[in-house]
């Protein structure tokens, strides 16, 4: 079965990004001139997906009006010729692209949020994309798992090695010589890790991925973890492991944020060479 379907759980509180993500959505931070949730459905949608799932939660309102028709501001553009802008803001939603809204009604971790997407998914295979992880390359890194997915017919998981001292961030995957996933570990200590195979926020699974998640125990504070689900996917079936190209910018964290704006902003068609410019001035 083909890849037609991508959920982005957008539903966690953004703690770590305080006090921006009080009441404003996370994911709508821009990164240059674009939210970061739109460079994520961008890569889906050039991994040829069409149908997108977000799962949301309070105070995300924003995003669902990002993908909605916003009839007054086109009419006005249109009105006032500006057609340029009109084809910047049309692009936010192909006419092919569909979009669908779940709320998570209380944020009880990155496992709940995939299982709130079970009835739009049904029993076909899909894309997880964490909007945490903006991915820069020219061929889409969704659609460098969607390319695995196809050839094993099983879940792949998108990783990226990490130095050894930053294991502890990150769920840690074990693999053997066929690329296939023996174990994950979520934040294991340096001298405990059996690799350093970081995965990094792009997911494929199959339906039952969803089977796993109602197995998970929830933890202390009732979070049901994805990567508990995983490890129990992985008794019934194989999962692979992707190495994918691309740049990845943690814009969950704010120097991983900083970072995206400024290398974007560096390679921005308008903005990039008088930027540069600046930059090169207030170097300390
Ligand atoms: P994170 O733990 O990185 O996101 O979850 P967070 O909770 O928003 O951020 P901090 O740590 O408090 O700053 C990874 C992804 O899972 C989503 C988040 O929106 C993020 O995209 N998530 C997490 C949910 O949708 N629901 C949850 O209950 C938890």
């Amino acid at each position: 079965m083909k890849v037609r379907k991508a959920v982005f759980p957008v539903a966690g509180l953004g703690t770590r990004f305080l006090p921006a993500t009080k009441a404003s959505p996370k994911e709508m931070l821009t990164v240059v001139d674009k939210p970061v949730i739109q460079y994520v459905v961008e890569e889906a949608y050039d991994s040829g997906i069409r149908q997108m799932i977000f799962v949301t939660g309070r105070t995300k309102r924003a995003i669902e009006d990002h993908f909605d028709l916003n009839f007054e501001l086109e009419n006005e553009l249109e009105v006032k010729s500006k057609k340029e802008l009109l084809g910047v803001v049309r692009r936010i939603k192909p006419d092919d692209m569909s979009c669908f809204f779940v709320r998570q009604e209380k944020p009880l971790g990155l496992g709940h949020a995939v299982g709130c997407a079970r009835e739009i998914i049904g029993k076909e295979p899909f894309a997880v994309l964490l909007p945490d992880d903006l991915m820069v390359n020219d061929i889409p890194v969704t659609s460098q798992l969607i390319d695995i997915y196809d050839k094993n017919d099983a879940s792949v998981i998108g990783v990226q090695e990490v130095p050894l001292d930053q294991v502890e961030r990150y769920g840690i995957v074990q693999i053997d010589d066929h690329k296939r996933i023996t174990g994950i570990v979520e934040k294991p200590k340096a001298n405990e890790a059996k690799s350093n195979l970081a995965v990094s926020g792009r997911y494929i699974f199959t339906a039952e991925i969803f089977d796993a998640l109602s197995e998970v125990t929830p933890g202390a504070l009732g979070e049901i973890q994805l990567t508990d689900a995983i490890q129990i996917l992985l008794k019934s079936q194989d999962a692979y492991v992707k190495k994918f190209e691309g740049k990845r910018y943690d814009c969950g964290d704010k120097l991983g944020y900083l970072k995206a704006n400024v290398e974007l902003g560096l390679q921005h068609d308008e903005l990039g060479s008088e930027f540069k410019d600046w930059l090169e001035k207030i170097k300390i």
